[in-house]
């Protein structure tokens, strides 16, 4: 295709991946630890002064980045990528801020805006700015700081927040849309505020539950854990603990739409360490009505593509609605089966980066509002098309490994931030992908 590969020592960034349309899915694909389960898990280490342990931890870059923005408070951080454990001491924490340079890679680093208050009574957070798929606001964050009794100032792209006296007092929030972010945040918060708070509507997906588990499991009095209210009851201190992360549920989505699109009809594909309660019943009543099946045995999900794919409309919703963080991977299992459907998207209307690069592939897709109309069983074409956010440079993976001919996704460090050796796996389970490095700036000839 008259690419140039160049290598770049030390440098990932240009990293593309190659990939060779056609090949079967076949034999098993391992679900690693939650990124977005991780993060928050990685916050509420702060809020002791012992050593916490957390194994299950993805090797992601999104991760690392999250290190490092932990680091800079003085907090110290032991990983071991290779066993996925990490082990957090806030013991040395002496630092409340969160700079610019950091945040601006990871939205979720404003997580540091609930830890440093509740730990400190004090944080200096750079606001996180704008996103690949449009605009998405913190201000239910600094919202929730205010009612906890934080005053909040805006300083040259910082929040600077400080509790009086030096300690969250709690209060009461009600989050509208519920947001996972801003309930991780106001429950950062509260935990260990002087007084009681409420969160209603919060938010109740598997990562908010999983790190609600962990606060807890510190000593954090929480009630309400898994419903749309939280009441939470602040203590002086919380414990270090040890604990385990949960399987990547976006991750086990994207492998099962996988192998409905690329398993051959009737071949068993095995997606191991998942948890599919986590995906929610939309996603899994949608994935059946395309005529694909799976069987759960333990951490064993058995999954089967069908010989004919049936078009399936869904719509994105908090959970246990379908996810946004699955809607990308959606509309690639659409292009592939013959007739219409429809995507809606509700959490994030403009959440369509991935289309134009799909179009570019043949998909006949056309975006109208917040909905994509799809027509799908067309040949998928292979070419190099862009990563431009972690969900959509999956979903053109996906259409990759199905299209005719190769197809070069560009700019996969995208991909890295969540997808821990996407490659790796999947060469394992037959498809014919390779990374390479590329320098986008040379002449094609
Ligand atoms: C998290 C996930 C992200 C996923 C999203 C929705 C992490 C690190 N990221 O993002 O992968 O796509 O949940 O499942 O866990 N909103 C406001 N004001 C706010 C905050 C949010 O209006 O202050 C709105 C958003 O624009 C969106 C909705 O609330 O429409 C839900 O967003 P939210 O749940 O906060 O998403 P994140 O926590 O940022």
């Amino acid at each position: 295709m008259g690419h140039t590969t160049i290598r770049f020592p030390n440098d990932q960034s240009m990293d593309n991946l190659v990939i060779r349309g056609g090949r079967p899915l076949q034999g098993t694909l391992a679900v690693s630890g939650s990124k977005n389960t991780a993060l928050p898990l990685m916050s509420a280490a702060l809020l002791t002064d012992g050593p916490v342990k957390l194994t299950n931890i993805p090797d992601l870059k999104d991760i690392h980045t999250f290190r490092r923005v932990i680091e800079v408070t003085g907090t110290r951080v032991d990983a071991d990528p290779g066993s996925h454990s990490m082990v957090l001491d806030a013991g040395s924490l002496v630092r409340a801020e969160a700079p610019y340079e950091l945040v601006k890679r990871m939205r979720a680093s404003f997580y540091m805006l609930g830890a440093l208050l509740g730990r400190m009574g004090e944080a200096r957070v750079s606001l996180p700015g704008g996103c690949a798929w449009g605009p998405r606001p913190v201000d239910l964050h600094i919202e929730g700081m205010k009612a906890l009794g934080a005053t909040i100032d805006l300083d040259q792209g910082y929040v600077v927040a400080k509790a009086p006296g030096g300690r969250l007092r709690g209060g009461r929030m009600t989050l509208e849309p519920s947001s996972v972010g801003a309930t991780i945040n106001i429950l950062l918060g509260a935990s260990l505020a002087s007084g009681s708070s409420v969160i209603e509507n919060a938010a109740i997906e598997p990562d908010v539950v999983h790190f609600c588990t962990m606060l807890q499991a510190m000593g954090a009095r929480i009630d309400g854990i898994g419903t749309r209210t939280l009441e939470i009851e602040g203590v002086d201190r919380l414990s270090p603990v040890d604990v385990a992360n949960c399987p990547d549920r976006i991750e086990m989505g994207t492998f099962m739409i996988a192998a409905a699109i690329a398993g051959e009809p009737g071949s068993p594909v095995q997606i191991t360490g998942g948890d599919a309660d986590h995906l929610g019943d939309a996603f899994l009543e949608a994935f059946q009505r395309t005529g694909s099946t799976y069987e759960i045995d333990g951490d064993i999900m058995t999954v089967r593509a069908p010989e004919e794919l049936r078009p399936v409309s869904i719509r994105t919703d908090i959970y246990p609605g379908f996810p946004t963080d699955l809607q990308a991977q959606w509309t690639v299992l659409m292009a592939k089966c013959a007739g219409n459907s429809k995507v809606h998207e509700t959490v994030y209307p403009d959440r369509f980066k991935h289309i134009p690069e799909l179009q570019r592939m043949g998909v006949n897709a056309i975006i109208v509002g917040d909905e994509v109309m799809i027509e799908g069983g067309k040949t998928i074409q292979g070419t190099s098309v862009m990563s431009t956010d972690l969900r959509a440079s999956v979903s053109l993976v996906l259409a990759g490994m199905v299209a005719e001919g190769e197809t070069h996704v560009l700019r996969v460090y995208h991909l890295d931030r969540g997808y821990e050796r996407i490659e790796e796996k999947l060469a394992a389970a037959g498809i014919d992908i390779e990374r390479v490095q590329y320098d986008e700036w040379a002449d094609p000839g």
